[in-house]
């Protein structure tokens, strides 16, 4: 048996029994193999089926999973199985915000993943349209603080790189100047040792004030194959991060950006600047010239002149 990180509320022998009903396997041999009721089969494959699985059943032959939901638990379960990142995974079906779910629990290396939020949170106090249908998790990290305003750029990159897209400075990605995904980190806890959030929301077949993954290619796209996608990603960018290759994920910043190059307005904390957006430096600041003075800048919302 693989052992993947725990799933709660999941018990792991599920995603192993639903990888067999996949190939297609009687309910008696489920049933012998676990030393469980043929009832207690009966009665998974029926929460499997209210879950959104299409299950055939043939007498003499058993059961066999026709068509999986868009995303599930269990799938996430899989899919997390060879992730070297996640420990744990939380899936709501919906929730108020993942964020705020990742806040609570307050640990390192969880995922949280929800269908629907009713309070999705945006950057600066903003909220995020998080109807049924998009894409809306959190991870959470325990790194030096230091690496944060590299972590938020890294895990744009890595979205980007997956999804075939662009990225608005500091972290927003973009298709053809609209958005596509947005990404909220957060840190929790002291400067010592602080929790770092990675919240991410992916437009995926849900409407929203920007542009799906549905709008771009015509057709509902899968849920969980973007999450398989972008977590691999994200895993792959991180682990790139931590071994010193920021440099290199910079010039791939440097080469995703649409900012870079244009005329902005960036609105920061205590006050606006309007220049020129002539790089990303070293440390991960935006590098302005405004009226002739180069003006570096961390974090702030950006706005196209
Ligand atoms: C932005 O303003 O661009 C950031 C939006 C981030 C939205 C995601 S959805 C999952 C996670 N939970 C939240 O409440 N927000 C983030």
């Amino acid at each position: 048996m693989v052992h993947g990180p725990h799933i709660v509320g999941v018990q792991e022998v599920s995603v192993e029994v639903i990888e067999m009903l996949k190939c297609g396997i009687s309910g008696e041999r489920i049933a012998r193999m676990l030393g469980v009721s043929r009832t207690s089969v009966w009665k998974f494959v029926k929460k499997l089926e209210d879950l959104g699985y299409v299950i055939e059943r043939k007498r003499g032959l058993g059961y066999r999973i026709l068509r999986s939901p868009d995303i599930s638990p269990y799938e996430v379960a899989s899919v997390c199985r060879d992730l070297s990142l996640i420990d744990e995974v939380y899936y709501y079906k919906v929730t108020d915000s993942t964020n705020l779910r990742a806040r609570e629990v307050a640990k390192p290396r969880r995922l949280f993943v929800a269908e629907r939020q009713t309070k999705g949170r945006g950057r600066y106090g903003r909220s995020w349209m998080s109807e049924e249908g998009g894409l809306y998790f959190s991870i959470t990290l325990s790194m030096p603080i230091e690496y944060v305003p590299r972590l938020t750029l890294t895990t744009g990159v890595s979205i980007a790189r997956v999804l075939n897209a662009k990225l608005k400075w500091p972290n927003d990605v973009m298709f053809e100047g609209r958005k596509l995904c947005g990404i909220l980190c957060e840190l929790v806890g002291g400067v010592e040792d602080p929790l770092i959030i990675v919240g991410i929301g992916i437009n995926v077949n849900n409407p929203s004030c920007g542009i799906s993954l549905k709008e771009i290619y015509g057709r509902e796209v899968s849920r969980i194959d973007v999450l398989s996608r972008v977590l691999r990603s994200f895993e792959r960018y991180y682990f790139k991060l931590l071994s010193g290759d920021w440099d290199e994920i910079r010039r791939e910043w440097i080469d995703l950006s649409e900012t870079l190059g244009r005329y902005v307005k960036v609105r920061t904390v205590n006050r606006t600047y309007e220049g020129f957006a002539l790089d990303l430096d070293e440390d991960g600041g935006l590098m302005l010239d405004v009226g002739g003075k180069v003006v570096k800048v961390f974090s702030g919302d950006c706005f196209y002149a």
